[in-house]
């Protein structure tokens, strides 16, 4: 019998065959294990417990991801969801690719200025709260695709540990709790009801969290599939909500959402093949453009975090943002150039004017002349038989919008605010963009997620992502080059500080202490401006190790676990 090396650290029983889920609080949260067969890492301890469970049950790599998703709109409500969309990209074990985009749509009755006033101002509210910031939601549509073209287990099996978890709950995490009490507020004036992350005393660590609506509508998941969610009792709770608040999802909407199989971007960096996300994603060619465009200089003799290597890196975010406003967007609406922008001439020719010894302004570099077009939350798993599966999934920043669907439980995206509401207005994350992300009814808002997988000599290699709005393509980047340029073990990969840089606002952001006191200088003296902001990232990342276990590293930023056996 194979031997179990790691089992979470759990005493629990599993929540799968019991009508109480016991699991020890404070939950244990392994950041770094390695295994020798399968291999699950999310941002809560209870959501990879879930993925383990379904697992040892025999279900392959999907059927966890989908069990995963379902469970952290559960126990992760601050991006975890069901009301708001995501990527999953997909590598076989005989190395096939896929990926499936189940991005938010906007409804039919939006318009390019619906977030505008009459003097033509972005009235910012309303794309980032209540029920007119939200899409119309793409989750439980991308399961169940997921699962009809590659799933083992039944599908009610994958959905019931998230059904369990709502309806008798579970204890929150002091993180979760400072999270909820900052959010108080926010909940209550946007809700048309007072749902359950409200509650009179301020939440406190070991809280139990029991969410009896959001059980009632997995339930309805349990049951019905993806008809649960957008046909019947959730969908009329959802239309309700939007007729009270005068939002603009309608049940039309809801019937006709479909999430589409996409072919993913591929390319060669460094002799290993990188899966990512294509548009409506712009985190797979960001990704793609700063691994190429860093690779024409010897980055590794610059050292770790050294000057020239940061100055090097930040200068080609900057020509890759700036390409990114302009031409970047839904790939069903608006022609975006991934041929052109991807190609290796071109990004030869966008770091032509690259100058080691200084910065180029964002007022002095556009985007690229084309001939032709911060909550989140990320898991990675790899299965035993070596299928990996890579998903980043959103409502946008935390919490989303803030409206919980009375009587359904869950919380409503505000992916509206990744459309570009006016050229030039920046969005919650800074970030600009033009026509090819302005807002149209049914058209999906452009993203930086950046779900990936990376293939060495035909072999798995590393399953990586992460949250982060627009830093999401910087972070993959720099987790990537940690390992495979800087040669960091995947622990230190992962846990090192980050920083970023997005063309405009013109600056180099980083957690504080990312760069020595002497860098920062250096990078000021070649007219950088350096400020320090709050963490960056929370990236899940999976390796496999030369010996073919497999190594499991979850973010030291938050609740994050790694599990395996
Ligand atoms: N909502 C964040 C993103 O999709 O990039």
């Amino acid at each position: 019998m194979k031997k179990i090396t790691v089992v979470l650290g759990f005493l629990g029983l599993s929540l799968l065959g019991l009508a109480q889920p016991i699991v020890p609080f404070p939950y244990n949260m392994e950041k770094d294990l390695t295994a020798d067969s399968v291999m699950v890492v999310t941002a809560h301890p209870l959501a990879t417990k879930v993925g383990i469970d379904i697992l040892r049950k025999g279900g392959n790599a999907i059927d966890a991801a989908v069990a995963v998703q379902f469970a952290l709109a559960v126990v992760y409500p601050q991006a975890g969801n069901i009301g708001g969309g995501g990527f999953l990209i997909y590598r076989s074990k005989t190395g096939a690719t896929d990926a499936i985009d189940y991005r938010e749509k906007a409804p039919a009755a939006a318009t390019e200025n619906m977030y505008l006033d009459s003097l033509g101002n972005v009235k910012t509210k309303l794309s980032r709260l209540g029920v007119l910031a939200a899409g119309v939601p793409g989750t439980v549509d991308g399961m169940w695709e997921a699962h009809k073209k590659y799933g083992r287990l039944k599908w009610p099996e994958l959905v019931k540990p998230a059904t369990l978890l709502a309806e008798k709950g579970f204890q929150i995490t002091q993180q979760e709790a400072d999270n909820l009490n900052e959010e108080r507020m926010t909940f209550v004036v946007n809700s048309t009801f007072l749902p359950a992350f409200v509650k009179m005393e301020p939440w406190a660590a070991g809280d139990w969290l029991i969410q009896k609506d959001l059980a009632e509508t997995m339930r309805r998941i349990e049951g019905d599939g993806r008809e649960g969610f957008y046909t019947g009792a959730t969908a009329a709770l959802i239309v309700n909500d939007m007729q009270k608040r005068k939002g603009l999802i309608t049940a039309q909407d809801l019937l006709e959402y479909k999430s589409v199989w996409r072919k993913p971007l591929e390319f060669k960096w460094k002799g290993l093949k990188v899966t990512t996300m294509p548009p409506p994603s712009s985190g797979g060619i960001i990704l793609q453009q700063l691994l190429t465009m860093t690779s024409q200089s010897p980055m590794a003799s610059f050292g770790f975090h050294s000057t020239a290597a940061v100055h090097l890196m930040v200068e080609a975010e900057r020509r890759a943002y700036a390409d990114r406003a302009q031409h970047m967007g839904d790939p069903d609406f608006y022609k975006v150039p991934v041929k052109m922008l991807t190609d290796s001439a071109y990004l030869a020719g966008r770091m032509k004017d690259f100058d080691p010894q200084k910065a180029s302004p964002s007022s002095a570099v556009k985007a690229g002349d084309i001939k032709e077009s911060e909550q989140t939350t990320h898991y990675s798993i790899v299965d035993r038989d070596g299928n990996a599966v890579s998903v980043t999934t959103t409502l946008n920043d935390s919490y989303g919008s803030r409206t919980v669907v009375a009587g359904a439980g869950f919380i409503l995206n505000n992916e509206m605010d990744d459309f570009s509401a006016k050229p030039g207005a920046p969005n919650i994350y800074g970030a600009i963009g033009g026509k090819a992300n302005a807002i149209a009814g049914g058209k999906r808002p452009l993203s930086s997620m950046t779900p990936t997988i990376i293939a060495k000599n035909g072999k798995l290699s590393m399953v990586v992502g992460t949250p982060g709005g627009t830093t999401i393509p910087t972070s993959v980047f720099q987790t990537i080059v940690n390992v495979y340029e800087f040669g960091l073990p995947l622990r230190e990969a992962v846990h090192q500080k980050r920083f970023h840089h997005q063309w405009l606002p013109d600056r180099i952001v980083m957690e504080e202490g990312a760069l020595s006191e002497d860098v920062v200088k250096q990078l000021q003296a070649k007219g950088h401006s350096v400020l320090n902001r709050e963490p960056i990232g929370r990236v899940e990342a999976i390796m496999v190790l030369p010996n073919g276990k497999l190594q499991g590293v979850a973010d030291t930023r938050g609740d994050d676990t790694a599990g395996g056996y």
